[in-house]
């Protein structure tokens, strides 16, 4: 009995810190990361390296920081529509967006 009660707190806790950590939404668990290096690593996936795209998704390399930042910041709000982007915007901290436009951008 005592260790079906102990089992049901853990699975509650769990419960409640999962989508902290799934979502990314600037909680505790997300503030810390602005390394730049590695959030904006997800990126070149789609944009290519260097944000040079090969493909059919749009090359980032010619925005400058203000344009970047404005798009994402869009994205995240919902004010600019998109397929995939106003799925992955919302994902970062309004830090880490800032920090993603400069490591993009170089400034
Ligand atoms: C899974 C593929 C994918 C990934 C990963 C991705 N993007 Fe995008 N991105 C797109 C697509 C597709 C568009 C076109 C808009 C749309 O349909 O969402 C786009 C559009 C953009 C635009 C607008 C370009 C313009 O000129 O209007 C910016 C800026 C951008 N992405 C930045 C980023 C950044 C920064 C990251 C990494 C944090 C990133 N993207 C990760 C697919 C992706």
């Amino acid at each position: 009995m005592r260790k079906i009660i102990k089992g049901a707190v853990v699975g509650a806790a769990l419960l409640i810190a999962a989508p902290a950590y799934a979502s990314g939404d600037g909680s505790a668990a997300n503030q810390g990361n602005l390394n730049s290096a590695l959030l904006v690593s997800n990126c070149v996936v789609c944009h290519g390296q260097g944000g040079d795209s090969q493909g059919h998704t749009p090359s980032i390399d010619g925005l400058n920081r203000a344009q970047m930042l404005n798009a994402l910041t869009e994205f995240k709000s919902g004010a600019r529509k998109g397929t995939i982007m106003t799925r992955i915007a919302p994902g970062y901290t309004d830090a880490q967006l800032e920090a993603i436009a400069s490591e993009l951008t170089g400034n």
